[in-house]
């Protein structure tokens, strides 16, 4: 997902760039903006941390962009392409450091295995909307 600071600082085109520059292929993609019901469940995870209310508020505060990506290796390739949860710790010529601004308002997310990218995808897409 690109999240909402990302599309609100203008950045949808830059991050995109940057994903399909690495090698990505887009499987499907989305733009759209997610309930407090939706985003509440695709973080459910996270339900018992103190930033669970902030995440949900924040992740429902404007529009998102959802995708699959498909390439080799592609959660840890992903995961090395966005950078660290903290954009104050992240690499150079990482995306959150480019374009993050902060460890909640973090531009982008990426799924942590290749079982929750399956699931993740089929939160936000229908079979007839994956190519
Ligand atoms: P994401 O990869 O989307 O997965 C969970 C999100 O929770 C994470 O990115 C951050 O945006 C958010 N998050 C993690 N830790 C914190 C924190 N300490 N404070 C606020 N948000 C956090």
């Amino acid at each position: 997902m690109l999240k909402p600071d990302a599309l609100e600082n203008g950045y949808m085109g830059k991050i995109i760039d940057m994903i399909i520059e690495a090698g990505f292929e887009i499987k499907a993609m989305k733009y759209t903006r997610l309930s407090t019901e939706q985003a509440k469940k695709f973080y459910e995870v996270h339900a018992e941390r103190p930033f669970y209310g902030d995440l949900v508020e924040y992740m429902t505060s404007g529009p998102i962009v959802a995708a699959i990506l498909e390439k080799e290796n592609a959660v840890a390739d992903f995961r090395a392409l966005i950078g660290a949860t903290d954009p104050a710790e992240a690499a150079e010529g990482t995306i959150r450091k480019a374009y993050a601004e902060s460890k909640g308002r973090n531009a982008v997310h990426g799924s942590d295995s290749d079982e929750n990218a399956e699931i993740e995808g089929k939160f936000h897409f229908s079979g007839n909307e994956i190519y």
